[in-house]
């Protein structure tokens, strides 16, 4: 979604603003642009689509300010042009805005109706013309910040700048962060830790009702009533993290290949290596006595939690209440308060995970958060942070995110089989033997898949619909593999529990349809084999994504038949993810798709 960045500087600062700007590329976007004050003036660059088209109209046209800020704008009240791109500007006030003012419509109604000529279609305009207005009826610069922030109702990040003080920039976060970043006499702004990393690795983390009036040498924190508020400053780690794609053409290439290496990072954080068992989480969260679990998530994060109600329910016998995030917030789900609660969110920040987390708390649920960013909202307001240890994931699709999000959900699991009393010791070792297998059998198998999957790429780039099916744990993966080709390669992609197959979509298979079944030699094998053949009947293209058990049981004839090696079933979600990422990636590299920014798509959705 839309990034925020400011600096109250001693040097020139639009280069530098373009380049936090590209750090925070990743988060989706689909306009740029800077701002600065020069000599008691405001000035600005603003371009649609990439950040190459504001670098250009930059070195055309360069600024020359001390005191900038940036945006990139992912579109929510207007279309992506460069008049409704950030930052907006009005009589002298300067602003760019994260997320969405919820009442704009009212305000900006009473604004018209006061004589204000509105130069975009977006809610953030109105923020800026009601601190003109306050400003132009007298009231001073914080006071007027102030009593605007009283009237915006939504979730919003925001930083404001005034023509006539080039030594302030304020800004203000209710929802979506907000970082400020101390420099040596200059300050820093950004909507996280990345962003600033090339600046300062001393962050200071708005909470959730916090603004901040930033000046060359410090930074006030208040709450909206205006009172001061003491914010840690933290040395952050995004410091040490290069946004680098290294080899590979893109960042997501890169993220699928870096999987073997975090997740036994993630390994490391839940499986005492010495013992061979699951380290003791019990101080954090205990599930010993909880009756269920709610688990609730976003996108992928959401199918990673499903993939574990299979394992929290079958190893730990822990029934589990889990829903997308978007849906689960709203159900008014009646949950007893003994019971525990997890959210998976990679950025931390997912708006309506945040509010699926705040209805259990208020619930008095047990909460957990298995997460990437330790320093996000959602990891702060939890009892107990479970980090995923994947790393920045800068491609706008997941990929080790959810493998580590299974890495962990998956040690949670058997150590909550274990203090539940369902696994002994020995039963539990074996589980974690297999775990520690994995990294070795995910660089095998990344190894071993690639050009068989890129040649299979090819042939399904010429496809307009795919189907997935799955059953068990592979069920859920089957969500995914067809979540990963949508998003990136745009070709229409539905999974399905291959037992629904029989239930509607078996109506839709012909040539002109490859069906993509995963059948590792599980529980679950002859079932999935027997809807195979049902689509096989009906002339349906099979891509088989099986183990060496399952290839050697079948003689089904196939489009393809992807082999991975032998796994046992807690981790075969983990190693059958790789070939569906990597089928996904390399059917968007013959699309010719950007890869790691999909069209419409944002890597941290901070709105509802
Ligand atoms: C967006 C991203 C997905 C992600 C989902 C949840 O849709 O594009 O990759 O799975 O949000 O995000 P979270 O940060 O909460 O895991």
């Amino acid at each position: 979604m839309c990034g925020i960045v400011g600096i109250v500087g001693n040097q020139p600062v639009a280069g530098r603003l373009v380049d936090a700007l590209r750090r925070l590329e990743y988060r989706g976007y689909d306009s740029a642009g800077v701002a600065v004050i020069e000599n008691g003036k405001l000035d600005r660059r603003r371009a649609e689509g990439k950040l190459f088209n504001l670098e250009r109209v930059l070195s055309d046209s360069p600024l020359d300010g001390h005191t900038g800020i940036a945006h990139t704008r992912w579109a929510t009240h207007g279309a992506p042009t460069e008049d409704n791109a950030h930052p907006h500007f009005v009589d002298g006030v300067a602003i760019v805005h994260n997320g969405i003012i919820e009442n704009f419509s009212e305000l900006r109604d009473e604004l018209i109706a006061d004589g204000a000529k509105f130069s975009s279609q977006t809610d953030t305009e109105v923020v800026a013309q009601l601190v003109a207005r306050e400003l132009r009826n007298g009231v001073e610069k914080k006071a007027a910040v102030q009593s605007v922030l009283s009237r915006l109702k939504g979730a919003y990040a925001i930083a404001l700048m005034f023509a006539d003080d080039a030594d302030t920039i304020m800004a203000a976060r209710s929802g979506p962060p907000l970082a400020i970043g101390h420099g040596k006499d200059e300050m820093f702004l950004g909507s996280d830790a990345i962003a600033l990393a090339p600046f300062t690795n001393q962050i200071t983390y708005l909470q959730d009702g916090d603004w901040a009036i930033l000046h060359r040498h410090g930074a006030e924190i208040l709450d909206f009533d205006g009172n001061k508020v003491d914010r840690q400053k933290q040395i952050s780690t995004a410091a040490t993290f290069l946004v680098d794609k290294g080899n590979h053409r893109h960042f997501m290439e890169k993220e699928i290949y870096d999987q073997p290496e975090v997740v036994s990072h993630a390994l490391a954080q839940y499986v005492n290596f010495n013992t061979g068992l699951v380290r003791d989480i019990a101080s954090s969260i205990d599930f010993t006595k909880m009756p269920s679990l709610a688990i609730s998530a976003c996108g992928t994060a959401y199918l990673a939690g499903l993939v574990s109600k299979y394992w929290f329910e079958r190893l730990a016998r822990l029934p589990v209440e889990i829903d997308v995030a978007s849906e689960f917030r709203y159900r008014e789900i009646p949950l007893p308060a003994e019971a525990g609660a997890l959210f998976i969110s990679q950025s931390g920040e997912t708006a309506d995970t945040l509010a699926s987390l705040r209805y259990c708390k208020d619930n008095g649920l047990n909460i957990g958060a298995v997460v990437n960013t330790v320093e996000s909202t959602i990891a702060r307001e939890s009892d107990a942070i479970f980090p995923i240890m994947a790393g920045p994931e800068i491609g706008v699709a997941s990929t080790k995110a959810f493998t580590c999000q299974l890495t962990v959900l998956a040690a949670l699991a058997i150590g909550a089989a274990r203090s539940r009393g369902h696994i002994d010791e020995k039963q539990e070792a074996e589980l974690v033997h297999h775990l520690v297998e994995m990294p070795r059998m995910m660089s095998t198998v990344l190894n071993d898949i690639q050009p068989q999957i890129e040649e299979l790429a090819r042939e399904l780039s010429k496809f307009k619909d795919v189907l997935y099916l799955g059953r068990g744990t592979s069920f859920p993966l089957a969500l995914e593999g067809a979540l990963k080709l949508k998003e990136i390669s745009y070709i229409h992609a539905e999974g399905y529990a291959a037992g629904e197959l029989k239930h509607g979509p078996i109506a839709l298979i012909d040539e002109e349809m490859p069906v993509i079944v995963i059948a590792p030699h599980d529980r679950f094998f002859e079932k999935t084999v027997s809807n195979m053949q049902e689509v096989a009947a009906r002339g349906g293209r099979i891509i088989f994504i099986t183990d060496e058990a399952g290839a050697a049981a079948s003689n089904l004839e196939t489009m393809a038949t992807i082999v991975l090696p032998n796994v046992d079933e807690i981790i075969s979600p983990m190693i059958f993810a790789l070939p569906i990422q990597l089928l996904a990636y390399h059917a968007a590299v013959f699309m010719g798709t950007d890869v790691d920014q999909p069209r419409n798509l944002a890597k941290s959705v901070t709105v509802e």
